[in-house]
């Protein structure tokens, strides 16, 4: 079985990941240093796969510990490099925290693999996009200045990914710009796990929903959209998960060098739409209010999966309802069962 290794394999992504490369016949290997997830994660993952992938907890900005990783587990066929810190707010107030922890686990991953011939994907974001000039946004659109310390991450990131291959390293490299991740997975199991107030919207409305926080406030109502909140292209972490393998498995063939796709659905859905969408699948009423906008925010963003479509051989299959009425069980599997 070709063995893959995952990094941040115990987040959100990443488990959805694992549990994919487990069903299309994959071994992965997870390293994480659990600041932002949970080890109960890996019996998550052993009950649903009937696997318990080896676990290592590491920091990857440990370069030494990052060298006896790539003795140990030498033989891998690819790197899946989810690890990175990702609050966009916090990183305004801790940039050097987020070029730290982003980079030296990159390179140090890059170096201590170097010179074998390993596909690597790397999870990127549409916020590389800033808002376009065009939409759907397609991956020849160019790079807009970053919004955040998190946001020049991905662009650099994805620079010292490009340059590093014209400078002729074995390396096959992918890099994924992932739209907005949403729901969890159908058996409930794993699922998105915000440590604290969540920032990201879904969390948000599932645990409003629940009851653990009092009402969701939605950020402005007057933008330049239909109903004046913002629009994503929100995506199902599980069709965003099986997007990694094909990655893996078009690097397999006779890829060669750098390239990168857009996850997205091809649609956007505003966050009327989203609440809208919520309670008529759930059946559960949302207390919300509308307040300011949020600093920072991009108006209006969805992607041209084209490209995605043609050369990974990858579609998304699972559309809003599911990605809410997925995320609602998982909140309310959480509640039962607390990790
Ligand atoms: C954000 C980041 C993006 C990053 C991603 C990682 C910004 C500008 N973008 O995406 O770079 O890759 O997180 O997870 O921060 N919303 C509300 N009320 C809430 C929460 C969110 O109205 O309580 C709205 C937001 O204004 C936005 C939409 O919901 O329009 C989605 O927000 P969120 O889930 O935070 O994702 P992004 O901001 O798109």
């Amino acid at each position: 079985m070709p063995k893959i290794l995952v990094t941040g394999g115990l987040g959100y992504i990443g488990s959805h990941t694992v549990v994919e490369l487990i069903n299309a016949g994959y071994e992965p290997v997870i390293v994480d240093d659990l600041s932002n997830s949970n080890p109960k994660i890996l019996d998550q993952i052993t009950k649903i796969t009937g696997v318990r992938p080896v676990f290592h907890q590491l920091d990857l900005c440990d370069e030494a510990g990052v060298n006896n990783l790539a003795t140990a587990e030498g033989d891998i066929e690819g790197i899946i490099h989810f690890a990175a810190s990702k609050a966009v707010g916090e990183s305004v107030q801790k940039p050097l925290k987020y070029y730290r922890n982003n980079f030296y686990s990159l390179i140090n991953l890059l170096n201590a693999y170097y010179g074998k011939p390993i596909s690597f994907v790397f999870s990127s974001s549409c916020t590389v996009y800033g808002q376009p000039d065009h939409l759907p946004v397609d991956e020849a659109a160019p790079v807009k200045p970053a919004e955040s310390p998190y946001g020049n991450t991905k662009q650099i990131a994805e620079e010292i990914l490009r340059d590093m291959i014209a400078s002729g390293a074995n390396y096959k490299v992918i890099s994924l710009r992932y739209f907005n991740p949403v729901g969890a997975h159908e058996t409930a199991l794993i699922g998105e796990l915000p440590i604290g107030v969540p920032q990201n919207l879904i969390p948000f409305v599932t645990q409003t929903a629940i009851g653990k926080r009092e009402k969701i406030t939605v950020f402005g109502d007057d933008y330049n959209t239909p109903d004046g909140s913002c629009i994503r292209d929100y995506i199902h972490v599980v069709d965003l998960a099986k997007a990694h393998v094909a990655a893996l498995k078009l690097m397999g063939k006779d890829f060669k060098g750098y390239d990168v796709f857009n996850l997205g659905t091809g649609k956007g859905n505003s966050v009327l739409e989203i609440i809208k969408a919520f309670e008529n699948t759930t059946g559960v009423k949302l207390n919300y209010t509308i307040g300011p906008r949020r600093e920072g925010d991009i108006e209006q963003v969805w992607g041209n999966v084209n490209k995605s479509k043609e050369k990974l051989h990858w579609q998304t299959e699972l559309g809003i309802e599911t990605m809410m009425a997925s995320a609602w069980a998982w909140e309310k599997y959480l509640s039962q069962n607390p990790l």
